[in-house]
């Protein structure tokens, strides 16, 4: 474990913005991550996950503490489940592969999102028709100042649409070590109702799909609407889906009658961003090395050596625009850093 000084973040950030860390550690173990938090000469540090999440717009003064804790286990089994814990370092995609391979089932819909497993409980990371919380049993988190490990059951967690604990009430004062998934052996329940999905399995002339199946189904969708972060830098959804009233949404039919929504509960209604920012002639926009991505108008893109800055400064102009066509505030779901 070596402090490394002045090193380019470029490679840990999918946005793949180019923007330094004047201290930067990798830290392999809990013990290492302890010892490291304890060292008096840094007094801020950054906690750096998969880089997936984050849109960096300076350079960071803090020690940048990199966690990369390896493992998955099998905890228990019983007649048609298993619990795993996986490690915070494990690639989140590698974890769902892993799965498929064992034949365990619940994460297949989460096929192909960027990011790491200690950073999936943060946003309740979802797709497809399935969140983290569906499967989720609990999170072991190490308290930044205390250096006491604490246990997070799924309740603890109030995961909520891409949002939990960890960005609310306790937001930077844990950090996640490992998480444990229940997961199905034997019956698994598919999830296949997401229109997508049904229309890629009919494409692929799947009439009973297997867990492996619907993964390829999820992974030929997002690789047809998502940037490939290896080849253009970007963090996934920029912004939430707003959720509006149903008075407010009946307003807005008025000018907008083909405008898109789901029911989510009584009074309220959820109202896909990626139609708002299209309809406003956004999608698909470039503004010389940045722009939004034209398959996907939810998704911000660095094509080249953007400035993180410059980003953020077009998801303002995005959101003021929404905001003044459409009176929706459109939050960003990405961390601003
Ligand atoms: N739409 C447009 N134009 C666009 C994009 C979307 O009009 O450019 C409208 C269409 O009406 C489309 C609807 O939005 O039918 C839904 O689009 P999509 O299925 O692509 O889903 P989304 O709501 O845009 C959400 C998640 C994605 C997740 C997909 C699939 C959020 C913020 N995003 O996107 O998550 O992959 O559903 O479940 O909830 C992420 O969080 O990084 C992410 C990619």
């Amino acid at each position: 474990m070596t402090i490394l000084s002045n090193i380019s973040l470029k490679p840990y950030n999918t946005f793949g913005i180019d923007v330094k860390a004047k201290h930067f550690v990798s830290v392999k173990s809990i013990e290492e991550l302890k010892s490291i938090l304890k060292l008096k000469q840094y007094p801020e540090k950054f906690i750096l996950g998969g880089g997936s999440n984050m849109l960096l717009t300076k350079d960071i003064e803090a020690l940048v503490i990199h966690i990369d804790f390896k493992g998955i286990e099998i905890l228990s089994k019983d007649k048609n489940t298993v619990n795993i814990r996986a490690s915070a370092g494990e690639n989140w995609h590698d974890l769902v592969l892993w799965c498929l391979t064992q034949d365990f089932g619940g994460i297949e819909n989460l096929s192909l999102i960027p990011g790491n497993v200690g950073t999936a409980p943060i946003q309740n990371i979802g797709a497809y028709g399935v969140e983290l919380k569906d499967v989720f049993v609990e999170c072991q988190a190490l308290h930044a100042n205390s250096l006491k490990i604490k246990t997070f059951t799924k309740k603890d967690c109030n995961f909520d649409y891409r949002n939990s604990i960890f960005k609310k009430d306790i937001k930077g004062e844990y950090i996640i070590t490992s998480i444990t998934l229940n997961l199905t052996t034997k019956i698994h329940k598919l999830k296949t109702s997401y229109g997508a999905i049904t229309e890629e399995l009919n494409k692929m002339n799947i009439k009973n799909p297997t867990i492996k199946d619907i993964s390829n189904a999820v992974i030929t969708i997002r690789e047809s609407k998502l940037p490939n972060p290896k080849l253009i830098g970007n963090s996934g959804s920029f912004f939430k889906n707003p959720i509006i009233t149903k008075s407010h949404f009946n307003t807005l039919k008025i000018n907008f009658p083909e405008i898109p929504s789901y029911l989510v509960s009584e009074n309220k209604i959820k109202i896909p961003a990626g139609w708002l920012i299209e309809h406003l002639g956004f999608k698909g926009k470039r503004f010389g090395n940045y722009g939004v991505h034209e398959k996907q108008a939810l998704v911000l893109v660095n094509y080249d050596d953007a400035e993180g800055d410059d980003i953020f400064k077009l998801s303002q102009l995005i959101q003021s625009t929404v905001k003044r066509i459409f009176n929706i505030n459109l939050e960003i779901e990405v961390n601003i850093i």
